[in-house]
């Protein structure tokens, strides 16, 4: 029996037929939320629609003594990513906690990627996590209360051959999560990002064997509701879970270098010998907001 309890909490988890959405949903529901399972069961790449898979997830989460309702409607349509929202309201009378989890990839070097592959991903991850949260963003702020959970990706953070499309889609996540939690911030609307790691269909040809053994998707999730729960202390923080571990991930600024003339413009010959300077990230600061950002170079 787990201390940390949802009880009382209603839940949308969008993808959630299959892979890390799953298993998600499946744990939020353990801790007594009333999930709604979104997922339009589509393969991989985003194409086909015929899967009833977030009927199997409810289906399990009954089985199991839990409370869930299975939508089926697509992300990356406005009017029936509100009505993902609406299920939850229409079922369960409220809402108090959003997984953004749904994905798909179409993976390819650069020059190689399409117009459509580039608009798919994008509309499905960045597109799809905005119509979501725009829907579920009023009741959030109405009843001063919300939990997000943003899926971002370590391509969204480092980039990754192959993946410019997918990773300029969770980079993009991560600046939206990351804009929303300064706003929710008084409402107690807290947006969180989770990076992960975890074998399912969409890994299952990126990583070897011997990797995708250890990488459960069930190892990610306990995070992912400790996100979700009313103590979490943390908005807008990157979080990396992924075989057992878990660790908080920020950007870093190195020591750097001040112009030398008063007007702070720099010769480029001046940058060419500070360079090391500019690049020493031996005394790495984090910063965690604009203004900071901002004010640490103007001091
Ligand atoms: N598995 C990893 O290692 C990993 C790493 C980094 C990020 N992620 C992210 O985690 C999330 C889950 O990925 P996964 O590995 O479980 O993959 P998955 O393919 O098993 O799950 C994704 C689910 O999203 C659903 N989906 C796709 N398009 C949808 C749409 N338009 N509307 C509703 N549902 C839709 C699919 O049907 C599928 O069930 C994704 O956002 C993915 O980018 C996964």
């Amino acid at each position: 029996m787990s201390n940390i309890s949802l009880e009382g909490k209603v839940a949308i988890v969008t993808g959630a037929g299959g892979g890390l959405g799953r298993s998600h949903a499946k744990l939020l529901a353990s801790l007594g939320a009333s999930v709604v399972v979104n997922d339009l069961g589509c393969s991989v790449d985003g194409s086909g629609e015929t899967t009833p898979a977030a009927q199997v997830v409810v289906d399990e989460i009954i089985a199991a003594g839990g409370k869930a309702v299975a939508n089926m409607d697509s992300v990356t349509d406005r009017s029936a990513a509100a009505n993902i929202v609406r299920t939850a309201i229409d079922t369960f009378g409220g809402l108090h906690i959003l997984v953004n989890n749904a994905g798909i990839l179409r993976d390819k070097s650069f020059a190689k990627v399409t117009d459509a592959e580039w608009d798919a991903v994008i509309d499905t991850h960045l597109n799809g996590t905005y119509n979501v949260t725009k829907a579920a963003w009023p009741i959030f702020k109405e009843q001063k209360y919300g939990r997000i959970v943003m899926t971002a990706s370590g391509s969204g953070m480092f980039g990754n051959f192959g993946q410019a499309n997918y990773g300029a889609a969770k980079s993009g996540i991560i600046g939206f999560a990351k804009a929303l939690s300064h706003e929710g911030a008084k409402y107690d609307v807290k947006t969180n990002i989770l990076c992960p790691a975890a074998a399912s269909r969409m890994t299952e040809n990126l990583m070897p064997p011997q990797f995708l053994e250890k990488l459960k998707p069930e190892a990610v999730s306990p995070i992912v509701a400790y996100m979700c729960t009313e103590e979490i202390n943390t908005n807008g923080a990157i979080f990396e879970a992924g075989a057992g571990s878990f660790a908080h991930a920020n950007w870093a600024r190195s020591k750097g270098y001040k112009a030398k003339d008063e007007s702070g413009v720099a010769s480029v010959d001046e940058i060419a010998s500070a360079w090391e300077d500019i690049m020493d990230m031996s005394e790495p600061k984090v910063l965690d907001n604009p203004q900071a950002a901002m004010a640490e170079f103007m001091s």
